[in-house]
């Protein structure tokens, strides 16, 4: 999408998780941690307008395992980026952020921006550090520092054999015959919002000017329950669910108010949750087909 919108790009990414799709080729790489030397040298040459920021590792369960370790490897190098953004002549620092996790329980719903953020867990934590490192630098220097809370991102390319990503690891699971895995009663509610939205989102934000902090959800709750009912259907398979203790550290219902974002960056999600399922769906079907072909020689 930046591309498209004629954006000069350069990507810097530790591999730490790719994705297994090529980038477009006008993109230029480069493979470091965001937070190190090479990565500072990458951008003091490219002399970026604004940076973007989507750089982190693991989820909620990860950071709860060892938050001294999230910490090292996701806090410290998203500091280290943005004061190298700074120190390269940015004049605009967009991050990620969590709306699932920043604003914990207890926030009325759908919430706002100015509800005071209260994470339960240590990723959370991080990702609220994140955004006050990132605004006291900008005040510091003088530049504009937006983040975008997201909701729970799902769409095509997600890893389905990972801990977090409800809706992909339903898909991979129902595809690779098991049952799909639910934590706790599946009551739990989160705001899921399609990739090519938060895609959206982002390309506003970089040509935006908005400072502060916008939520990027749908405004709406959809349970667990719902999401593996609509899977279920989708794949035409009927198999109950096989239901694990609830995780820790996990809020009961997230929903984020989007008023903000439509208002300052023009933007708004398009896609429902039916029709991203279906997209979702289809899209790991084909490539569990094509894995299968190339595989096993087996349609
Ligand atoms: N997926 C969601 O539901 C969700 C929700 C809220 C916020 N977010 C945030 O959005 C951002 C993108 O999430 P995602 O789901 O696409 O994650 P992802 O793991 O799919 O992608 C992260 C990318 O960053 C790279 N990376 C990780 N650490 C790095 C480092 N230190 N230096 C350079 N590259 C590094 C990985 O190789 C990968 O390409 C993250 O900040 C995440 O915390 C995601």
């Amino acid at each position: 999408m930046l591309v498209a919108a004629q954006a000069k790009v350069l990507v810097i990414d530790d591999n730490s998780h790719p994705c297994g799709e090529p980038l477009p080729s006008e993109v230029e790489v480069v493979s470091a941690d965001c937070g190190s030397e090479a990565a500072r040298k990458a951008l003091v040459t490219f002399k970026p307008d604004v940076v973007l920021h989507l750089a982190s590792k693991g989820g909620v369960q990860k950071a709860a395992r060892d938050p001294g370790d999230h910490v090292k490897m996701s806090v410290a190098s998203t500091v280290g980026l943005f004061d190298s953004a700074i120190k390269a002549g940015a004049a605009r620092i967009v991050t990620a952020s969590s709306g699932g996790t920043i604003y914990g329980e207890g926030a009325k719903l759908p919430a706002r921006e100015i509800h005071k953020p209260a994470p339960l867990s240590a990723y959370g934590a991080a990702k609220r550090a994140e955004e006050i490192y990132m605004a006291a630098l900008g005040l510091r220097h003088g530049i504009s520092t937006l983040a975008l809370r997201y909701g729970n991102v799902y769409g095509p390319r997600q890893d389905g054999t990972g801990e977090a990503g409800v809706i992909a690891i339903t898909c991979y699971r129902l595809l690779e015959r098991a049952a799909p895995r639910v934590y706790g009663d599946g009551g739990q509610t989160r705001d899921f919002i399609y990739v090519s939205d938060v895609a959206a989102a982002n390309v506003a934000a970089v040509f935006g000017r908005v400072a502060g902090e916008l939520n990027i959800g749908t405004g709406r709750e959809t349970s667990v329950n719902q999401i593996v009912k609509r899977l279920l259907a989708e794949s035409g398979r009927h198999t109950k669910s096989e239901f694990l203790p609830a995780r820790e550290f996990e809020v009961r219902r997230a929903c984020l108010n989007p008023a903000r974002a439509s208002r300052y960056l023009h933007w708004k999600a398009k896609v429902s949750i039916n029709h991203g399922l279906e997209q979702t769906w289809s899209w790991f079907r084909k490539r569990h087909s094509a894995q299968r072909v190339a595989t096993l020689g087996l349609p």
